[in-house]
């Protein structure tokens, strides 16, 4: 993994303490982050919270012994920089050139080859400011990223814009800079979540995919400069990031757009992660009369029987190789059964590595799935060296560098 490195800069805001989940979740994603507070900014957030969550030393003051020169190095030092939450005052010394502490002699020091993004957050009044307008619309127009604010109720018990953009959202707007600089370029496809068969229009035959694991896999791939198409289920969850996602919702509409993004786009990999149905419903029978599915209008419920015919589909991921015009295709596929030590286990990952020409199996079983969410995945390569991996995250890592290194 390409390790980023994000300088966090911290003002004096009552959202301050928003900063503190924007860090975790930063340090979760395995970036690497160094942490500015102006002495405002303390006044909001403890040095406790914030070197507790990025395990490092706060900077807070330009003449700091043993730090003398940080103005400088934290700018050369990081991929990135973000002040979060970046009060009405500090947004205005920005614009004006004024370096009278940590946070705005680094601001002037900025190379502005790299992304700065401000996410700015205070009372309506002081953000629809001239001053603090004008300062922001200057700052765009020397290419820094103005975060929009959100509407909202204001701690000053106004309601208006200027509140701090949702933490969620603003790890958003980094990766998607991050993406920009990260150094993959990697083309890749990814299938995610279940596929959906249609019955009347409001009855259908699916799956418990949820798509976690595809969605994880493409955020990290996408944060670290990879060309990511998702194919994901309508009844997916949905990813946190700017993803290029192509939505699917039966077997027939899931192989269409396999198959055309194969036959039209060069992939160098993809991670065939969706639940595929083995069976799609084809027709239904009512009192021996037999009507082909999916119905154009609701099914009544008056029948005490009723028989749908399923038909078997193909397996879409034996087929990934052949339609992909790209010979040397990396090919990722999964097998899910009951347990781990289902007695079919390795005759099944068998099967799949000589019917597909897999690169590497992922498998995984029911009962390692808590709360929609799974536990365990182990990975099997050509040789059958396998290796057990705990996170969705790590699996992303995993594969990332496995691709990379070949
Ligand atoms: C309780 C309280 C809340 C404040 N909230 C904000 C705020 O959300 N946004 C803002 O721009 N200023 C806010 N201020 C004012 C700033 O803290 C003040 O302008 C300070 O000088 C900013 O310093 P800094 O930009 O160096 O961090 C608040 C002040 C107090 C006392």
């Amino acid at each position: 993994m390409l390790k980023y490195k994000v300088l966090v800069i911290i003002t004096g805001s009552i959202a301050a303490y928003k900063s503190a989940y924007l860090i975790s979740k930063l340090m979760q994603a395995g970036i690497e982050v160094e942490v500015v507070a102006t002495k405002s900014a303390l006044e909001f957030i403890g040095i406790a919270t914030l070197e507790g969550l990025t395990h490092k030393p706060i900077y807070t003051d330009v003449f700091e012994h043993g730090k003398m020169m940080s103005h400088i190095e934290l700018t050369k030092w990081a991929d990135l920089t973000i002040a979060i939450p970046a009060s009405a005052n500090t947004i205005s010394k920005f614009a004006n050139g004024i370096a009278d502490n940590l946070a705005t002699s680094l601001f002037l020091a900025h190379d502005f080859k790299k992304p700065y993004l401000i996410a700015p957050a205070m009372n309506t009044a002081m953000y629809k400011h001239p001053a603090t307008q004008e300062s922001l619309k200057k700052l765009s127009q020397w290419g820094i990223h103005i975060l929009p604010t959100d509407k909202g109720h204001l701690a000053c018990g106004d309601f208006g814009e200027g509140k701090l953009l949702e933490p969620n959202k603003i790890f958003g707007h980094i990766c998607n800079h991050l993406h920009r600089v990260g150094s993959s370029k990697q083309i890749v496809l990814i299938t995610g979540g279940g596929t959906i068969e249609n019955i009347d229009g409001m009855r259908n035959i699916s799956n418990m995919s949820s798509g976690r694991t595809a969605v994880k896999i493409a955020e990290y791939f996408y944060i670290n400069g990879a060309d990511v198409t998702l194919l994901l289920s309508e009844s997916a969850v949905e990813p946190e990031l700017d993803l290029n996602i192509l939505q699917y919702n039966s077997f027939q509409s899931l192989k269409i757009l396999l198959k055309s993004e194969l036959t039209s786009k060069k992939y160098d990999l993809v991670i065939h992660a969706a639940a595929v149905s083995d069976y799609s419903p084809t027709s239904i029978e009512d009192a021996g009369v037999k009507r082909k599915l999916p119905l154009q209008k609701k099914l009544d419920s008056s029948s005490d029987l009723l028989k749908v015919i399923l038909s078997k589909n193909i397996k879409l991921v034996n087929n990934i190789k052949t339609w992909s015009i790209n010979s040397n295709i990396k090919l990722i596929a999964f097998k899910l059964l009951d347990n781990k030590n289902d007695k079919r286990k390795g005759e099944e990952i068998k099967k799949l590595f000589d019917n597909s020409n897999a690169d590497l199996i992922v498998f995984n079983a029911l009962s390692d799935r808590n709360n929609e969410v799974q536990q365990l995945f182990e990975i099997v390569n050509e040789d059958w060296e396998n290796e057990t991996i705990e996170t969705a995250d790590a699996l992303a890592e995993k594969i990332f560098n496995k691709w990379r290194t070949k």
